[in-house]
């Protein structure tokens, strides 16, 4: 036994008990800068959410990375230069929207980049006649509040297990192989070739063929990594609310029991997706990453997931579609998975689902590197 053993809480310890055979100690977090070279206000941030922080300036500000840094091609090293007065802008407004938020909001989250800017470079000052008084469209808020005539969650939840076969066939679906293909956003993303692996024990791995390499997200029901060519850490031990995403992700797969995937759950309004009325719920996990579920008010499936992390510098969020839903050992799946986040898009289209095979063990494993 390590030192770092006697330090775990009582938590920890517990589920060191539980899990039999495994290292689930979590790993120590691989922070922003312990791999980048200047990193001076984003500091104590693991540094998959400093690699989420610069999706979301590049989304609050309408850019890309190269309009704060330089070119990129000579590799990670390039974005440490300081040359680009954007960047060094950008690095002020991140103190300055910590001070507003602090003085003014009682150091609440309210003021983000995005608040401000809005997906462009420089803040809007004066409203605009000629459009005052068209319909706007309004974003809805992050946080759902619980709506008054709202359905209860349990009436929400039991008509989306219903809507995929019911609980005796969930429970009879141990686990699934399934292939397809996953197409990024863009018009040279080529479809390539996709894996999922999932068990309903709650682990979970998919893998994307891409050209320079496997491209892989690993669960084991405890532990997950991502592994992928051309980034600063080539496989990277996820943590906290990063491992909490996995963890959602594993339990959407095989939805016997969603009610205990999140907690504090929260039914909102109803609302419109895709001109398909949806019911809005919403729960937070353990750690606090919050999830926005939308179920199809006719069909009674879950067609989007919205789930926000933590940062600094705001929420960064994941969205997840839902489509296609076909019927596999008796219970409805989604073929179609859009994920999106803050620079990129994924679609995933399956072609075929293999249900109840025995998967080895180590495919819910640490991933290998991919090529250099
Ligand atoms: C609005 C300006 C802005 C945009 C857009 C932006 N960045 Fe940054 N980036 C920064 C700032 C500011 C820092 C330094 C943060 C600090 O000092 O804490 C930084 C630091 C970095 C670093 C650390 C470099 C080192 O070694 O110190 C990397 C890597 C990076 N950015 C990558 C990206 C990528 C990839 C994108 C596009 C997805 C991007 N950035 C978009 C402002 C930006
Ligand atoms: C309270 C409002 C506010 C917030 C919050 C805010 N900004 Fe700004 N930002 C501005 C204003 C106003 C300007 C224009 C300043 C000027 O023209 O001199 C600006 C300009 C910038 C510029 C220079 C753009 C250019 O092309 O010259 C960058 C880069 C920038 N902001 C990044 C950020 C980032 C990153 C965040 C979040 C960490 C952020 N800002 C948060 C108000 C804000």
């Amino acid at each position: 036994m390590n030192c770092a053993l006697f330090a775990c809480s009582l938590a920890c310890a517990l589920s060191l008990a539980l899990v039999q055979g495994q290292t689930v100690a979590e790993p120590k977090p691989v922070l922003a800068e312990d791999v980048f070279k200047n990193v001076q206000v984003l500091k104590g941030i693991t540094v998959n959410r400093f690699m989420e922080t610069m999706g979301l300036f590049s989304a609050a500000l309408g850019m890309s990375c190269e309009d704060c840094h330089t070119s990129s091609d000579t590799g990670w090293q390039a974005y440490a230069a300081d040359t680009n007065p954007r960047k060094r802008t950008a690095r002020r407004m991140i103190t300055m929207m910590a001070t507003i938020n602090r003085t003014s909001f009682g150091g609440r989250q309210l003021i983000t980049c995005y608040t401000c800017h809005r997906g462009s470079d420089r803040p809007i000052v004066t409203p605009n006649l000629s459009t005052l008084y068209l319909e706007k469209i309004v974003d809805p808020p992050d946080i759902v509040a619980p709506f008054p005539h709202a359905p209860s969650i349990d009436l929400v939840l039991d008509t989306f297990i219903r809507a995929l076969g019911g609980a005796d066939r969930l429970a009879r679906l141990t686990s699934f192989v399934a292939t397809g293909t996953s197409a990024g956003y863009g018009p040279e993303s080529e479809p390539r070739k996709f894996e999922v692996f999932a068990r309903a024990s709650g682990a979970r791995t998919t893998i994307t063929h891409t050209l320079d390499g496997d491209s892989t997200t690993a669960y084991d029901g405890s532990s997950g990594w991502t592994a992928a060519p051309h980034r600063p850490v080539p496989v990277l031990a996820l943590t906290g609310q990063d491992l909490e995403g996995l963890k959602l992700d594993a339990q959407l797969s095989f939805p016997a029991r969603i009610k205990s995937a999140l907690s504090a759950w929260r039914v909102g309004p109803s609302d419109t997706l895709a001109d398909r009325d949806v019911q809005v719920v919403q729960g937070t996990t353990p750690g606090g990453v919050v999830a926005t579920l939308y179920f199809d008010k006719e069909t009674g499936l879950l067609v989007r997931q919205v789930r926000y992390a933590e940062s600094p510098v705001g929420r960064i969020p994941t969205q997840i579609d839902y489509a296609d839903y076909r019927e596999v050992a008796g219970v409805k799946m989604p073929f179609r998975l859009t994920v999106v986040w803050l620079d990129g898009q994924d679609t995933i289209q399956l072609t075929a689902v293999q249900p109840n095979v025995a998967i080895d063990p180590a495919m819910f494993r640490k991933p290998a590197a991919p090529p250099p």
